[in-house]
């Protein structure tokens, strides 16, 4: 099976292509844009139409993950266009390049949590969106565009990944090892999701592709914590605790923080999963133990 990840480069990317090469039946492609994190990547502008439909009719892939995007709460809040145009127009242009080339590609678009409003959280895949941000607000029309196109896709919504090369839990996970006291809110809410087994589900989502009709798909950790709770929880698998983790209050009335966004796993997904969210986290805090 022939495997195109647009937009390796990114955190994501790096490790579901790591995971995939590993795989025998698959003949993995990526792609970067500015950063080429591995020599074998392929220079891709998703946003350059020409480009992105002589790419994808060259190399015909059975499966295409489209993983471009800017989820930069706060560049996509002062500036809407370039929401737009990296959160929007890569789906846009895979999809019409799919159905225009008239390619069999199957397309797993990556969405986020933030197409919530976010305040009641535990959000179930048929619930109403209805983004506050403008990242979710590009997403959400991303979505849209796919659910319309007439190409075989699936939209994957995930949030708050956590693993090596991630922003918050490299911060999280830096600060536990030297701080003395972390502040840590106890009044926002999310379902992280660890990236062994995000990669485990993308693999079960690809295999099953055709059987599975339904389009929109949770695949997020099964526990909704507080950001505290989730700190503590990577302070135990780190086995360090010098630090003084005390319990603070976000204004997510201001915030681009959402009270609450967490998500409900899809049903379909229940049967893969083959360890608890705790052991997934396990296995990725230890590759951090000094
Ligand atoms: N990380 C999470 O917890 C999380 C949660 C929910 C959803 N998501 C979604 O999952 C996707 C990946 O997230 P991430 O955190 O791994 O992203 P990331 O590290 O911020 O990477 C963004 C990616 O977009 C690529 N890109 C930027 N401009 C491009 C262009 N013009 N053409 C093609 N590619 C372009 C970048 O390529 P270069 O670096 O090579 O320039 C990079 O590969 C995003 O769409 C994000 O919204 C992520």
């Amino acid at each position: 099976m022939k495997l195109l990840i647009i937009g390796a480069s990114s955190f994501l990317g790096n490790h579901l292509y790591d995971f995939f090469q590993g795989k025998k039946d698959f003949s993995t492609f990526g792609t970067y844009f500015k950063n080429k994190t591995k020599s074998d990547f392929l220079y891709f502008d998703a946003l350059n139409k020409d480009q992105v439909s002589s790419t994808l009719s060259e190399l015909r892939p059975d499966h295409i993950i489209v993983l471009s995007g800017n989820k930069n709460l706060k560049q996509c809040e002062l500036d809407y266009e370039k929401a737009y145009s990296l959160n929007f127009c890569p789906a846009k242009n895979v999809a019409e390049a799919v159905s225009e080339n008239n390619l069999k590609s199957r397309i797993i678009f990556f969405s986020s949590d933030y197409v919530f409003e976010g305040s009641k959280g535990y959000y179930s895949d048929s619930d109403e969106c209805f983004p506050k941000t403008n990242y979710g607000k590009t997403k959400l029309l991303a979505e849209t565009f796919l659910l319309k196109s007439p190409v075989r896709m699936k939209i994957l919504r995930t949030s708050a990944v956590m693993g090596k090369g991630g922003l918050f839990f490299e911060w999280l996970i830096s600060a536990l090892k030297k701080e003395k006291r972390l502040s840590m809110f106890t009044n926002v809410f999310f379902t992280p999701t660890p990236i062994n087994f995000l990669c485990e589900g993308i693999d079960f989502l690809v295999s099953r592709f055709d059987e599975i009709e339904q389009k929109v798909i949770h695949l997020v950790g099964e526990l909704r914590l507080n950001r505290f709770e989730f700190a503590k929880i990577c302070q135990i698998n780190l086995g360090n605790f010098n630090t003084l983790l005390e319990p603070a209050m976000e204004d997510t009335s201001t915030s681009l923080f959402k009270h609450d966004l967490s998500m409900i796993q899809s049903e379909i997904l229940k049967n893969f999963q083959k360890e608890s969210f705790e052991t997934y986290l396990r296995s990725v805090t230890d590759a951090f133990k000094a």
